[in-house]
């Protein structure tokens, strides 16, 4: 950013300001000159993509949020002292009413190049995300409180460079161990297939991707069962939906369920990213409400926005592309321009041989259940999985299995028993499916 542009920016936002003081106090908000609103100060933020003002406008914040988002922000619009880009946003940030408008292109700075924000934060699961509005350094990081993340946003919005700037610091730290799978055929993730830490090939198909969650799966269930939590394992899909959901792999919906769900405590990790952050996808939302940490980049419309974001603030779909994003871990939003790294870059660092040079088999044990606490060990007979399995079919929930066992005379188990029942039945079903239940001769049916 040239001293001049900089220059520029401040000056837009310093009009902008006053214009906003002088009609409140002279009641043209309102329409009204007996009706001024009262405005007490006012910020204003000179961020990379767009320029924001923060209006503290005490008792009137309600009033002035009003009349600027009424009629699809039509009177706000009128304010903004530049050919803004994309839609200009009015919502509230803690107690002031933020504005923002996209700069116009000669006054934007899209180009974040992570070499010239830092080197990338050795260990502890940090990367360095990216610029925020006020020019600091924004780092990222996995661990207990933010165990997942989600990186949504439409097509071409920065999603794969986002993972791939991500994937590339945390391959940095010999103490993470990456699982790549990239359901675009390798378009996205392809480049890092040489990073150092990566356990097995970059997965590109339904049938490595089985393999390779399997493989997570089941080191999730080593990690319990022996207490070895060293390191993190970073499981990372790109265009999950392809995946997992209604229309994706049942197994593989199956085990980026059990990561997301179950992996914190073992130090397992995923990084999800998706162009249709839909409920679907995450099917029934179990998935999607354990990915805390979110890089919500912009999404084709309103109701993606809520998903990636998690609420109705700040709306994704406003945002402006090309790596323009909200960084959303607990008790922080920040707009943040994300850094990429480049391609040439990338290949730099491409020095690493994964582990495995192909992955094992893909376990539908391995879709099962995590192992029992306290070395209590769960025992199931032939009648209660048969009525797991059933139930599974008819995709009955927990209350209903329980139910239909007291129903065949097969005790009501308690509650934990009766969930990892369940989740048995469901893991069984989907390789059931996933196998096309197919008879053959062998089986010594009619095929
Ligand atoms: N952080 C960034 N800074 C500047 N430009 C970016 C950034 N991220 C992405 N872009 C630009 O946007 C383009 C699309 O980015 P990317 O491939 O990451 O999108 P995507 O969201 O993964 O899209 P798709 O859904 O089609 O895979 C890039 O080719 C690049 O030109
Ligand atoms: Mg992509």
């Amino acid at each position: 950013m040239s001293t001049e542009s900089h220059a520029q920016r401040t000056k837009l936002l310093g009009q902008w300001a006053s214009a906003m003081i002088q009609a409140a106090t002279a009641g043209a908000l309102t329409g009204d000159p007996r009706k001024p609103l009262n405005i007490r100060g006012i910020e204003t933020v000179a961020g990379p993509r767009a320029g924001a003002l923060e209006v503290d406008a005490g008792l009137d914040a309600g009033k002035l949020l009003r009349v600027l988002t009424a009629d699809g922000g039509a009177l706000h619009r009128q304010f903004v002292p530049f050919a803004f880009v994309g839609e200009p946003s009015v919502y509230l940030a803690g107690r002031y009413v933020r504005l923002e408008a996209g700069w116009p292109d000669g006054l934007a700075e899209c180009d974040v190049r992570l070499s010239s924000i830092g080197r990338h934060p050795r260990g502890d699961g940090r990367w360095i995300a990216g610029k925020n509005e006020y020019g600091q350094t924004i780092t990222l990081a996995i661990d207990d409180t933010k165990p997942h993340y989600l990186f949504g946003g439409w097509t071409g919005s920065g999603k794969t460079w986002a993972m791939r700037a991500a994937l590339a610091q945390l391959s940095q730290d010999q103490t993470n161990r990456l699982v790549l799978v990239d359901c675009k055929w390798g378009d996205g993730l392809g480049c890092l297939a040489h990073l150092p830490g990566l356990v097995g090939p970059l997965a590109t198909d339904t049938e490595t991707a089985r393999a390779a969650l399997s493989w997570a799966v089941a080191e999730m269930r080593r990690r319990y069962e022996t207490g070895d939590k060293n390191g993190r394992i970073v499981v990372a899909v790109d265009e999950v939906q392809e995946l997992t959901g209604k229309t994706g792999d049942p197994a593989c919906t199956e085990m980026v369920r059990q990561l997301a769900s179950k992996g914190r405590g073992a130090r397992v990790h995923v990084l999800l990213g998706t162009q249709h952050p839909t409920v679907d996808v995450f099917s029934e939302s179990q998935i999607k409400r354990n990915l805390v940490g979110r890089v919500a980049l912009r999404t084709e419309d309103y109701k993606a926005s809520e998903v990636v974001v998690g609420g109705p603030s700040p709306r994704a779909d406003w945002l402006l592309g090309a790596g323009d994003c909200y960084a959303i871990v607990p008790g922080a939003v920040h707009r943040v321009q994300l850094a990429y790294i480049l391609p040439g870059e990338l290949e730099a660092l491409n020095t690493g041989t994964p582990e495995m040079d192909a992955w094992p088999d893909f376990d539908p044990a391995a879709a099962g259940t995590l192992p029992a606490e306290n070395g209590v060990r769960w025992e199931y007979n032939g009648d209660e999985l048969a009525v797991a399995l059933v139930g599974a079919h008819l995709g009955h929930g927990r209350p209903t299995l329980v139910k239909s066992l007291e129903a065949a005379g097969l005790g009501g188990p308690g509650s934990v028993r009766a969930a990892r029942l369940l989740d048995l039945g469901r893991a069984t079903y989907a390789w059931l499916l996933n196998n096309d239940w197919q008879l053959s001769e062998a089986d010594g049916l009619p095929a």
